[in-house]
């Protein structure tokens, strides 16, 4: 009887430990492209929105390992004291710093950059970053649909008025944290605020087709100048932007399917390594308006090639953001 008991036992045990080594093999292929080139950044000054958490926290520790000067702009002064002090900890590096941007505020937006210019004279890398995820229809201050607003309208104005800075700074790059989300996209002109419809996921969709077709605008405007910019999908990582996303926040969510999906999940620091080579890779010092994933070039998709739509939404930006009024 009780030898039984310890073969269950056993084989229970095998099936379990072979079970968990499949899970953990699968999990290490999901990481994907790595980027694991030395290089030395010292002296480098960087920009990296929404960078308190995820992605974009990883982004900033890897940087300040290779000496950069990082300045982490995002709204949430309390979290990214932690995480700066955290980084600064780990790294040894003491130019981190917090600098007070809301993406959702064209009035934060300019003051922001104004306090920039103060402080700095140049800039050699910025990394659009910060992100909202299928978020119910809320407003930014400006009266902007949030997703549209904070993912593109936001991060148009914020590259347009640093632009002279990455001039000064060339060779320089702007590097775009789209998503292969943007293959769902259209660009629906005629509302672009969806005050007529609202979906979570169009919207989404919406605005990192819109990062695309912007990155390929901004490249052809600014041909010549060494400043190059490109876009990249991070992979499916597990981090917060899925807040919003209620089926992965109930009981049923948050136990069954995230295990379920841990497997298949990218950890921040692997999501990290597309945005790390695009910005540092010495490679890519004259690659522009292409689009990235898994330390790769990728095709974009077709919706994505029309620069007559570029064309339109960059009018309409430069209308929204009153860029125009401003030079
Ligand atoms: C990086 O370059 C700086 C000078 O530009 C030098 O002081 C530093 O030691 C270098 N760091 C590494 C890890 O090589
Ligand atoms: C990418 O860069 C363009 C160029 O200005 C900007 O309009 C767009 O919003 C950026 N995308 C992201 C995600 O920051
Ligand atoms: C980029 O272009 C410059 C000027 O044409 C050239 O000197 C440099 O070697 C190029 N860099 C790479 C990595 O191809």
């Amino acid at each position: 009887m009780s030898l039984n008991l310890d073969t269950m036992l056993c084989s229970f045990m095998a099936w379990f430990l072979g079970i968990a080594v499949i899970v953990l093999f699968i999990k290490k292929y999901m990481q994907g492209g790595q980027f694991t080139k030395q290089t030395n950044e010292t002296g480098k000054i960087v920009i990296v929105t929404g960078s308190n958490t995820g992605i974009g926290k990883e982004t900033v520790l890897e940087l300040a390992r290779r000496g950069a000067t990082v300045y982490m702009a995002c709204r949430d002064k309390a979290r990214t004291e932690i995480a700066r002090l955290e980084i600064i900890e780990e790294t040894k590096n003491n130019n981190i710093f917090f600098r007070e941007l809301d993406l959702a505020s064209l009035d934060s937006i300019r003051k922001f950059v104004a306090d920039f210019k103060n402080e700095e004279d140049k800039l050699h890398i910025l990394i659009n970053n910060a992100g909202v995820m299928r978020c119910p229809r809320m407003l930014t201050k400006d009266g902007f649909e949030m997703q549209l607003g904070v993912n593109h309208m936001g991060h148009f104005l914020l590259t347009n008025l640093l632009l002279d800075l990455l001039k000064k700074g060339a060779p320089s790059r702007i590097v775009n944290v789209s998503s292969l989300a943007h293959t769902r996209g259209s660009i629906n002109i005629n509302d672009l605020n969806s005050e007529q419809s609202y979906s979570e996921g169009d919207a989404y969709s919406q605005s990192k087709l819109a990062n695309v077709l912007f990155t390929r605008e901004l490249a052809k405007r600014l041909k010549g100048s060494g400043v190059t910019v490109n876009a990249l999908h991070p992979g499916v990582v597990d981090t917060e932007l899925g807040r919003h996303m209620k089926i992965l926040n109930g009981a049923f969510g948050r136990i069954v399917l995230r295990t379920l999906l841990w497997p298949l999940l990218k950890t921040p620091k692997s999501g990290a390594q597309t945005s790390l080579y695009a910005a540092l890779d010495p490679d890519l010092e004259n690659v522009t308006g292409v689009y990235f994933s898994d330390c790769k070039e990728k095709q974009v998709a077709p919706a994505a090639t029309d620069d007559k739509t570029g064309k339109l939404l960059w009018e309409e930006s430069e209308k929204w953001t009153h860029l125009k009024k401003l030079d």
